[in-house]
């Protein structure tokens, strides 16, 4: 579970104004916003494709955030979202702007049966995890056998980092290879982010708008202070090349 008071700030209270500035700013500024850890639209077109999404699967979110991720996949792939999230105010934010079912729940321990989802992704999630592999056990085992996992993972690509956001935990390209082996993932495909197009223009003055008006109304409290340093820290790390964003496609092995 999260601890860390940064990543509360960030992960469950900005989630909150979140919602809030896309209802004052417009519905046009929702998925934008709501893709916090997602970047691009070409992250998750790369992804969905990968995976082989399609109509009428269910695809849960681990680790939904504001949801955006699953309501570009619905819109994109007619896919049915299940969203699942430990952070109380992600899962209103994500609830009150797209209205997807969601549970309020720890990864390491989702409250759904063996593989009664298609497909299940996480993004920008499992370097926020100390622990990593219960919650890749459960990805595993949620997901039905030979369905598909995939991935949007900030890989440490150095030995140790100058500056580490706190509660973050970088894992190296080959502890990750490993972790997910061992976990009965197999990874079927991968990119790196910088392989892939940017952030469109209208999409990025999209998220900016929003991100100016929580900046506006909260840019004195503490809390988006923290949570602001957070985020400055982990873009400075993949601006300098410290920290890559790789997107993965698994496949679950049978139990
Ligand atoms: C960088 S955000 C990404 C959110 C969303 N996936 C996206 O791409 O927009 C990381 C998310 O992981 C969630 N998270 C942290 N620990 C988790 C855990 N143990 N199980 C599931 N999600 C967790 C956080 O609450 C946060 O919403």
């Amino acid at each position: 579970m999260i601890e860390a008071e940064p990543m509360i700030d960030e992960f469950d209270t900005v989630a909150s104004w979140t919602a809030s500035a896309v209802r004052e700013l417009g519905e046009d500024h929702a998925l934008p916003a709501a893709c916090r850890g997602s970047g691009s639209p070409a992250a998750l077109d790369w992804l969905g494709s990968a995976m082989g999404l399609g109509e009428g699967a269910r695809l849960l979110d681990s680790g939904a955030g504001v949801g955006g991720p699953s309501e570009y996949a619905a819109r994109s792939w007619q896919v049915r979202p299940l969203l699942a999230e430990p952070m109380e105010g992600a899962c209103r934010a994500s609830r009150s702007l797209f209205g997807r079912p969601v549970v309020v729940a720890d990864g390491a321990a989702l409250p759904f049966r063996d593989g009664s989802v298609e497909a299940a992704w996480s993004l920008g999630v499992l370097c926020t995890l100390a622990d990593k592999p219960p919650y890749l056990a459960e990805l595993r085992r949620v997901v039905v056998a030979g369905g598909a996992v995939g991935l949007l993972v900030y890989e440490r690509a150095v030995d140790s980092l100058p500056d580490q956001p706190e509660g973050n935990h970088f894992p190296s390209h080959q502890e990750l290879l490993d972790e997910l082996g061992a976990s009965g993932l197999e990874v079927v495909g991968q990119t790196l982010l910088t392989d892939l197009p940017g952030t469109p223009d209208d999409w990025q003055e999209a998220a900016d708008r929003v991100e100016d008006l929580i900046r506006e109304r909260h840019g004195d409290d503490e809390r988006w202070q923290r949570a602001q340093e957070q985020q400055d820290t982990i873009v400075r790390l993949i601006g300098e090349g410290l920290v890559v964003g790789r997107l993965v496609s698994c496949v679950a092995a049978p139990a």
